[in-house]
């Protein structure tokens, strides 16, 4: 029997319990830093006026190289999976899987019909030309992709750019990786409409304030826009918006990927000493998919244990023999991977 995954389970809900060493969520440790903190206490002051996202609107376009009508701030990324499925009307809607599941969730619950690509791990979850139909008019792909961590070139993403086709890139995670290559974030050129999909929850620690921002052609911004509640975006959000548009702040987040990535070869190092445990193509983000018999066991054994990771089951394309880990320091990667030799037995 095929059993339909949970496409609103999400890893926050593994880490409820207290106490567990938590690899389930993939936002960055220690955050969000110091003087982002101050600076959110300090916008406290300002709270008896309604939010002004001029000043926000403007940082994001500046970091961007975009016209600012062509920014939409919204609630955590999240908000803007639900403002698209709500705005437009796809006659074929294809969601490229795995990936992370509330764009499908969002479509789905606007009452549209979602069809399903999925990347095959034998092939790295590359995605391959030919993969996505030609007659999709909204195509939905995460880069680098949660739960896969592959990077997509950006090269490839744009061959599916076309006109009369939404492409949306969610682009949640492309801070954790240096430099940002792959990211189309800066491009205005290609055919059709491409929306880029940012996050600020995850490398500065905001996930309970709530931001980030979507990229698109102007005309589309004012659609969703109009769609959106009054002042959606609170201004200590705001805040940190703008804030973390700054160069010094970008220079803060591309020094936090590079130590990401050192730690994320100490973790595939230490896998690679378990012969039970795949890893398919080449991780790139905050977080490493794994494959391993008996998963959802490990996983348990894992929590009695003291550690909590993320069920690769609710993933359409994955199944119970995945689990999503995030990048640690090697303290506790080492912990960690202790743990998991144990548990595996
Ligand atoms: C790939 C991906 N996109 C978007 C989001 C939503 O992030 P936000 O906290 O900005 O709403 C998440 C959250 O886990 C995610 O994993």
């Amino acid at each position: 029997m095929n059993v339909e995954p949970d496409l609103r389970h999400h890893g926050d809900a593994e880490v409820r319990s207290a106490g567990l060493v938590d690899l389930a969520v993939n936002v960055r440790t220690g955050t969000p830093p110091p003087w982002l903190r101050d600076r959110l206490a300090a916008s406290l002051d300002t709270l008896a006026a309604y939010p002004d996202g001029t000043a926000a609107r403007a940082a994001v376009a500046a970091r961007h190289g975009r016209p600012v009508g062509e920014v939409l701030l919204t609630a955590g990324a999240a908000e803007a999976f639900v403002l698209l499925a709500r705005v437009l009307r796809p006659r074929h809607a294809v969601v490229v899987h795995p990936q992370f599941t509330e764009p499908e969730a969002a479509l789905r619950d606007a009452g549209h019909t979602v069809h399903r690509v999925l990347l095959a791990p034998e092939q790295g979850f590359r995605l391959l030309s030919g993969s996505v139909p030609e007659d999709a008019d909204l195509v939905v792909v995460g880069n680098p992709t949660n739960p896969t961590s592959i990077l997509h070139p950006a090269a490839t993403l744009a061959e599916l750019a076309r006109p009369g086709r939404t492409l949306v890139v969610d682009e949640a995670f492309m801070d954790t990786d240096p430099g940002e290559t792959e990211s189309l974030a800066g491009t205005r050129d290609l055919p059709g409409r491409v929306v880029v999909l940012r996050s600020l929850t995850k490398t500065w620690g905001l996930a309970g304030l709530r931001i980030g921002y979507l990229l698109a052609p102007a005309g589309l911004v004012a659609e969703l826009a109009a769609a959106q509640p009054l002042w959606p975006v609170s201004s200590p959000a705001l805040t940190a918006a703008e804030l973390c548009s700054a160069p010094a702040a970008l220079a803060e987040a591309d020094a936090a990927a590079r130590s990401t990535a050192l730690d994320r070869e100490h973790l595939l190092k230490g896998l690679a000493q378990l012969p039970a445990v795949r890893v398919h193509g080449e991780p790139a983000a905050s977080f490493v998919l794994i494959e391993l018999p008996d998963a959802a066991a490990v996983r348990e054994r894992l929590r009695t244990a003291g550690f909590a990771v993320r069920r690769g089951d609710t993933f359409p394309g994955l199944g119970p023999d995945w689990l999503r880990l995030a990048v640690r320091d090697r303290d506790t990667t080492d912990r960690f991977l202790t743990a998991l030799a144990a548990a595996i037995g």
